[in-house]
């Protein structure tokens, strides 16, 4: 199937099911659950690693590229899931975490004993004269981003976590070693990639402080020479399958820098990942901060990127969620009352786009954040940083509480529920994060009475089944209009018009005259009654569908 049809399922490994009973989701119990997946009809899964790891950043601190760690299982266990998956037509897309290596990676380790070859591998520095930081760059978890070398006089680069080094990507044998690591899985039979924080790799060879008030990330985020690397990683690994499937995820990129990572032309990836559409809560761009979602915002930034990749023949992923993200039902949707039918309508919004949808696990039942009371829950370092850095800031332990409940990664790393028992049929162990509210959430109920995962379902299969769906161009419907978002698909003959109201009170909208023949391809409610003025119910989306042959 061509790229365009394609859906992508992400698993989080340690959450998604248990075949052991240690707590810990693993390979086994991914295996155990392919008829789930079967059954969703999804054509890849994207898996968090699993790769050898003292799991500081839960994977993403890789100390071996090579090997899976023993938490999730063996090679073998691996090698099963690649087959078994592709007896049912999946593929399997790995992360490759090429911007760091956990500290504890060989390749840090003989740094670290003096063996100039892997000193090269990374950023390695002296401090000012006045004996300050090499510069006053910020790590995205907090406090500054370089710690001591050992006992040497030099600091290394992390961005990320102390025990997160950052590679130095202008040395060309961190490429090339880097190329090795998915080729060594390509010949495992994995045909999809995504690719860590990937330009943030683009840094300059003289680091320098960033000026008063700017902030640090601006002087190494999206630079020019990361299509460069791309072009060489394509070349020297999986461009060499015409079949691979590739996705980028970009911090803080542009319209234009992302059409340049994946218009065809240029063989970089297949697609990007950009988050500009999850800032819309922040309140001046800062995470930790709570206010409602600016409506407006989201959908002009919503049409701009499809407006943008579209006219530039770019590619974008589509997602609402993921293992950094809390739930978008708790952001963008409404966790209680209209749980189902805005978790209906966020679906449809992505699914109908021009892209490639991801769909985060559990968001086929309508998982929501859990319902933590006290920070003893929360597990993830970034969380913990960050409330003690609201804390040390003026917050009160109330105020900073919640608002990291509201904004901790750990909400959407929950175990996946698969049944209302006490562990949510996740384990017979002790679930490593705790789940809350499997009574009312679970898979067993949404397959025996539910409507979302059939209308994820729905949604998978127009994708897969309506080339306007997979390829129509994308037009903006009005941005006008106070609660709904809607957009024009085009393919020759056909027009699709896909109409999502984004709150709970009903509206109407004009329907365009020449809409007024077409039929419903899709709503999630019942009985459409297309007349001149729509109406649109709580959460309503309505996708009409017009052939003008
Ligand atoms: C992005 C990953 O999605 C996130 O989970 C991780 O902490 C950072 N990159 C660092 O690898
Ligand atoms: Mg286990």
């Amino acid at each position: 199937m061509k790229l365009s049809q394609q859906v992508i399922y992400q698993i989080y490994p340690k959450s998604f099911y248990d075949s052991d009973g240690d707590g810990i989701g693993d390979l086994r119990g991914i295996i155990d659950k392919i008829p789930y997946l079967q059954k969703l009809h999804v054509n890849m899964i994207w898996f968090n690693p699993f790769f050898v790891s003292p799991q500081n950043d839960n994977g993403y601190d890789i100390a071996d590229y090579y090997r899976i760690d023993p938490t999730f299982g063996t090679m073998s266990d691996f090698e099963a899931l690649v087959a078994k998956l592709k007896a049912v037509g999946i593929g399997v897309m790995l992360d490759m975490v090429f911007n760091h290596t956990s500290t504890e990676h060989v390749w840090f380790q003989k740094a670290l004993a003096g063996d100039r070859k892997y000193q090269r591998f990374y950023y390695l520095r002296h401090a000012k004269p006045d004996g300050s930081l090499p510069t006053n760059w910020e790590s995205k978890f907090g406090g500054p981003a370089w710690s001591p070398f050992g006992d040497t006089d030099l600091y290394y680069l992390h961005l990320y976590d102390p025990t997160q080094a950052d590679l130095d990507w202008h040395n060309p044998a961190v490429r090339a070693a880097c190329a090795d690591v998915v080729n060594y899985w390509r010949d495992k039979g994995v045909k999809g990639f995504r690719f860590d924080v990937i330009n943030v790799t683009g840094k300059a060879n003289q680091l320098v402080d960033a000026p008063k008030g700017v902030a640090s990330k601006t002087l190494y985020t999206d630079t020019p020479v990361v299509q460069d690397y791309l072009r060489e990683l394509n070349a020297a690994s999986f461009g060499q399958d015409a079949n691979s499937v590739t996705v980028g995820e970009m911090s803080s990129t542009t319209i234009k820098n992302s059409i340049g990572y994946t218009n065809p032309d240029n063989h970089e990836l297949s697609m990007v990942f950009n988050f500009h559409h999850l800032k819309t809560d922040y309140v001046d761009g800062r995470k930790w901060s709570r206010m409602p979602f600016d409506f407006p915002r989201l959908k002009h930034l919503l049409d701009g990127w499809a407006t943008g990749m579209d006219a530039g023949n770019g590619w974008q992923a589509l997602f609402w969620n993921n293992h950094d993200q809390p739930r978008a039902l708790n952001r963008f949707g409404d966790a209680g009352r209209y749980r189902v039918k805005s978790a209906e309508m966020l679906a449809t919004v992505i699914h109908l786009m021009r892209g490639t949808p991801f769909i985060y696990m559990g968001e086929e039942i309508g998982m929501t954040d859990p319902d933590y009371d006290s920070m003893a829950d929360y597990v993830d370092i970034e969380a913990l940083n960050a409330y003690r850095a609201l804390v040390r800031s003026g917050y009160s332990h109330a105020d900073a509480f919640t608002i990291v409940k509201t904004k901790a990664r750990d909400n959407s790393r929950t175990p996946m529920q698969w049944d209302a028992s006490a562990k949510a049929g996740f384990t017979t162990g002790r679930p490593w994060l705790r789940p809350t509210n499997q009574a009312k959430i679970n898979v067993a109920d949404e397959l025996a009475h539910g409507e979302l995962f059939n209308y994820y379902q729905q949604l998978i299969k127009l994708r897969q089944t309506m080339p306007i769906v997979a390829d129509g161009s994308y037009q903006t419907w009005r941005l006008d209009d106070d609660q709904v978002f809607g957009y024009w698909r085009q393919l020759g003959s056909q027009k699709l018009l896909v109409l999502n109201n984004f709150y709970a009170a009903a509206t109407t909208v004009d329907c365009p005259t020449e809409m007024l023949t077409a039929k419903v391809l899709l709503s999630n409610y019942d009985e459409v009654t297309i007349q001149p003025k729509l109406v649109l119910k709580p959460y309503q989306s309505l996708a009409l569908l017009l052939d003008e042959n």
